[in-house]
């Protein structure tokens, strides 16, 4: 082997230490890494090996253990968290709000007696919250006294919310985005590769913080009248995807809609939430 394959030679990970790097993270973030994904908890915790200079998985064991180690849980969470998003991902659900959620808002006074909320509960780089943002921003235009409205985004990844936050993209982060939106929300940079940034009239409906849903913090001051609950349900076990879910309806206004991912249906739904159309769900 040479001095370079050695350096940067991934140590390999037995089944019982797979089992405690997915009991830390569980407990962190909910998220359930499968214990047969040998391969790829050794692909994202070598990397914080080599960060932090371990030698082997044990070594790094040792550190989630002593002191600083619930520090060290937080980077092993967000070392196991998946972050795949995009522009209109899933676009049903964007066309179903605005022609038929935002009408039946409306008509109950949300944006007129109440500002109207859309909360991406796991907003990952915010392409799902800045494309609500969108939607609302055009259906507003078109009606006569506007409405008042705003987006929030929440995530467990501090990382991705520092990230979500500057609301910078790359070319490929926005494939997603017609050509007439882009010209209309965002700004770019001049040289190449380009740069993106969502336009200031966009991020000052903004507002973003941190959230883990399957232990929500009761000061979490967000009352929204739809959410997005998409492509994160997926990753936790059933107890706590409805222990996520509970706890994103608590905030969810009645008449209010709540979205998840098309592969996400809910097996056990809380009593105060009716089934409306694929992934769509009415609080009331
Ligand atoms: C695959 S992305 C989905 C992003 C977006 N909702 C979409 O559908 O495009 C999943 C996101 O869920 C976040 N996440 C994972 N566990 C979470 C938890 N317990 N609480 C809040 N967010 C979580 C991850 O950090 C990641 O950004």
């Amino acid at each position: 082997m040479t001095h370079l394959e050695n350096t940067f030679a991934t140590p390999k990970l037995t089944t019982a230490q797979a089992q405690t790097l997915i009991a830390t993270a569980k407990r962190i973030t909910g998220v359930a890494v499968s214990v047969d994904k040998i391969s790829f908890l050794e692909l994202r915790v070598g990397r914080r090996l080599r960060e932090l200079n371990c030698r082997d998985f044990d070594s790094y064991l040792e550190t989630l253990r002593g002191p600083g180690g619930e520090v060290e849980a937080r980077y092993l969470a967000e070392a196991l968290t998946t972050h795949t998003t995009s522009f209109f991902r899933e676009k049903l659900h964007y066309d179903w709000l605005a022609n038929e959620g935002l009408p039946a808002l409306l008509e109950n006074g949300a944006g007129r007696d109440h500002k109207l909320t859309v909360w991406s509960a796991a907003c990952s780089l915010g392409s799902e919250m800045w494309t609500a943002a969108i939607v609302l921003d055009q259906f507003a235009r078109n009606l006569p006294g506007g409405m008042s409205w705003d987006v929030a985004g929440t995530d467990v990844s501090r990382q991705i919310l520092r990230r979500a936050a500057a609301a910078v993209f790359s070319e490929d982060q926005i494939s997603g985005l017609p050509d007439a939106l882009r010209r209309e929300y965002l700004m770019h940079s001049r040289g190449t590769p380009r740069i993106y940034r969502i336009v200031p009239e966009l991020r000052s409906r903004a507002r973003l913080c941190w959230a883990n849903l399957v232990d929500l913090d009761r000061r979490l001051s967000i009352t929204a009248d739809v959410v997005f609950l998409r492509n994160v349900l997926i990753y936790f076990q059933p107890e706590d995807q409805l222990r996520a879910v509970e706890g994103v309806v608590s905030r969810l206004r009645t008449g209010g809609y709540l979205m998840t991912g098309h592969s996400e249906s809910l097996s056990e739904l809380p009593g105060n939430l009716r089934q409306i159309a694929a992934s769509i769900y009415q609080k009331v």
